[in-house]
């Protein structure tokens, strides 16, 4: 036990800490088209007003029915939202909007070669290229209400069509990262038990046509052998006869969706009228063990949640063009791509490729070319393009009206570049926590209402009602001590389950602060999020970071156990330790200490086979910075591996006292191995 909270605060004690900030204020010209200036939407979702003020977002929505019950705790803490209500997505984000704007475009595809055009999609195109893959999805894949289907597609308009069809239908859709390796999608096959893959030939990035089919192939035949047979692999071309090599296909097995399509020209499929609290997707993200976790999240609430944040946090109105930069493949892309800004009749850009290739100006040129007005991506890249491009942006002729920060803690003197050169100083920005399991977002301001306070996020957003636990379970009032940050009440984005693992959805979100587990009552049951947080006197929460085994980089989570196991499937690796490094883009990335079972000889080589294994397992985001092959680790009297001191040594921070280690000599060989000193 006094190991364990050693090893929780980890993550927290090596944080980046910084100065409380000044605000800065939106200006009035923001606030004078903001889509909420009035501070009383605070008491209308006030706790007194809960569950019934989350209302106001469901209204937002067309329904084919009311719900009856605005919340049902009856299964707790397994929530139920609208429930009695009927509803489908995919004519909430297409159908609905024909009548006055079916002209509008719904998406602007920005592919990576810049001779390459502009795909403008309009929301009547939209309708039909839904309409016929999801007539495609039902009558030849056989795919109907309840199925889940895994798709591992890279950033294009196909996987935004994909989605909205399988919503259309009611097929629960599982997006994998694109850039996850087939070992990954493999997982998630077998864990959602899905029997149709839908994969895309090849895609740009950085200058590079890849093949991504390739990974489908593989990936089929690593679910097989855990227990998943995937009988059909429906393959989208993005450049039909452009593949970087052959795209082999498996006769009887995999079809190309361009080819298939045909037969369903025209084809109109009726929406599938859905209870709000049927899943409408699964979205998978690490946790402390290596197992990932398939977060299970709802149609009405879900969408009620994104469309109603989408409208007051991120000021969303059906006349702005809408640029998120985050991949679909992530929460934010469904949240804050797809679901969110269609379902308000926006204009949302999906890009191909990265943010600084071929230079630090791409951004601003998509801009500039699109007249793009609320803009919306994470501290990474900005670090990136604070780097290599820093006098960029006033190149272009772009205004931004609105910014969004996302994923990780950003630093005030970043955000403060973002600010005054990307934002021109006339951006309102917000700076939003959340997570893959909450649907949308948990803190930040509310641009037309609150000031800015570079480095926070903010208060809890209208209706979520943060607190601030310590390890005892008392809620820690003092402003800027650090606890764990909770939420008090459930809200309609909140994920209903770990799909085929109720047990560990409670003891992972709820078991550490839940008052009574016989409770029917939300109040007994807060959320422990997994991050350690501060709260200032102006009710502003700072995130710390995780105080669980997870790492984020580039604002995406890896679970340390994930890149653990990956390490340990070499044949020579007897033990395995991840610790985060800070990094000046990426936030934090992965360090790597291996001892090797007796007899095997630390070589560059074998460090290099490692590292190796991990891109291949998970992908190249969980390369580690560093594979350290050490002669041991150090280590508890109780045998338990002391991460903590690896992290202080790869981080160059003092390890504190370890006399109390069973082995305090190995401390010394790994730090000058590491440090040089
Ligand atoms: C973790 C969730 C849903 C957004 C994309 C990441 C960290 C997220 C912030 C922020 C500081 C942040 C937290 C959180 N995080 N946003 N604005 N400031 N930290 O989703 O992969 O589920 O990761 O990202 O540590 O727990 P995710």
């Amino acid at each position: 036990m006094g190991d364990k909270k050693v090893e929780e605060t980890t993550e927290a004690q090596i944080a980046v800490h910084w100065q409380e900030e000044g605000y800065y204020y939106p200006s009035t010209k923001f606030i004078g088209q903001a889509n909420l200036t009035d501070p009383a939407v605070y008491d209308r979702f006030s706790l007194d007003n809960f569950p019934d003020c989350f209302t106001e977002y469901a209204k937002m929505l067309d329904w084919y029915k009311p719900w009856n019950t605005v919340l049902d705790t009856s299964d707790a803490p397994c929530w139920k939202w609208f429930k009695g209500g009927l509803i489908n997505a995919s004519y909430n984000c297409i159908d609905r909007h024909l009548e006055k704007n079916k002209n509008k475009t719904a998406i602007h595809f920005v592919p990576e070669p810049e001779s390459e055009r502009v795909d403008h999609i309009t929301y009547q195109e939209l309708y039909v290229r839904v309409n016929e893959f999801a007539a495609l999805l039902r009558d030849f894949a056989g795919l109907k209400r309840g199925d889940r289907v895994t798709v591992h597609m890279p950033m294009t308009a196909e996987l935004a069509i994909t989605m909205l069809a399988c919503a259309r239908l009611g097929v629960i859709h599982s997006v994998v990262f694109g850039g996850f390796s087939p070992n990954a999608c493999a997982d998630r096959i077998v864990d959602s038990q899905s029997r149709v893959l839908i994969s895309m030939d090849a895609y740009y990035r950085s200058g590079t046509l890849l093949n991504h089919k390739i990974n489908a192939d593989d990936a089929v035949k690593i679910a097989k052998n855990g227990g998943q047979v995937v009988d059909k692999v429906l393959v989208w071309q993005r450049y039909p006869g452009k593949s970087s090599t052959e795209t082999p296909m498996v006769a009887g097995r995999d079809f190309f969706v361009n080819e298939e399509l045909k037969n369903y020209y025209g084809k109109r499929i009726e929406p599938e009228k859905m209870l709000a609290e049927d899943p409408l997707f699964l979205m998978y993200t690490s946790g402390t063990t290596g197992k990932p976790k398939g977060c299970q999240h709802s149609t009405g609430g879900y969408l009620a949640y994104v469309a109603g944040t989408s409208k007051y946090i991120q000021d969303i109105h059906p006349e702005d063009v809408y640029w998120c930069m985050a991949d679909i493949g992530w929460i934010t892309g469904h949240s804050y791509i797809v679901y969110g800004p269609l379902a308000l009749c926006a204009s949302s850009v999906i890009y191909e490729g990265v943010p600084t290739y071929p230079d630090a100006g791409r951004s601003w040129r998509i801009a500039q070319e699109l007249d793009v007005n609320i803009f919306h991506t994470a501290p990474t890249a900005i670090r990136a393009l604070r780097k290599i491009g820093p006098d960029e942006p006033a190149k272009y002729n772009y205004h931004f009206k609105h910014m969004t920060t996302v994923g990780e803690p950003i630093e005030p003197e970043v955000w403060k570049w973002y600010q005054r050169e990307v934002g021109k100083g006339e951006a309102a920005i917000v700076d939003t926590w959340w997570q893959t399991e909450n649907g949308g977002f948990l803190c930040s301001t509310v641009p037309g209402i609150k000031p800015m306070k570079p480095g926070s996020a903010g208060p809890g957003v209208p209706g979520i009602h943060p607190i601030i636990y310590d390890e005892n379970g008392h809620e820690v009032t003092k402003a800027g001590i650090a606890g764990n940050i909770c939420i008090q009440n459930p809200w309609p984005g909140q994920f209903q389950t770990i799909w085929g693992d109720r047990d560990r959805f409670v003891e992972t979100y709820f078991a550490r602060y839940c008052k009574d587990p016989k409770s029917k009552d939300w109040r007994d049951w807060p959320y422990l999020a997994g991050d350690a947080a501060t709260k200032s006197d102006d009710g502003y929460y700072r995130i710390l970071g995780r105080i669980d085994d997870v790492i984020n980089v580039s604002g995406h989570r890896l679970g340390t156990k994930e890149i653990e196991s990956a390490a340990l499937v070499v044949n020579e690796v007897a033990e395995a330790a991840v610790v985060p490094v800070a990094h000046d883009i990426k936030g934090k990335v992965p360090d790597l200490y291996i001892a090797l079972k007796p007899g095997y000889e630390a070589t560059e080589a074998l460090a290099q086979k490692i590292s190796d294994a991990i891109c291949e397992q998970i992908g190249k985001i969980a390369k580690p910075r560093k594979v350290w092959l050490v002669p041991d680790m150090p280590k508890t009297r109780s045998g338990k591996i002391m991460r903590r001191v690896l992290g202080a040594i790869s981080n160059n921070k003092d390890v504190g006292d370890v006399m109390t280690l069973a082995n305090p000599e190995v401390v010394v060989i790994i730090k000058e191995m590491v440090t040089g000193k």
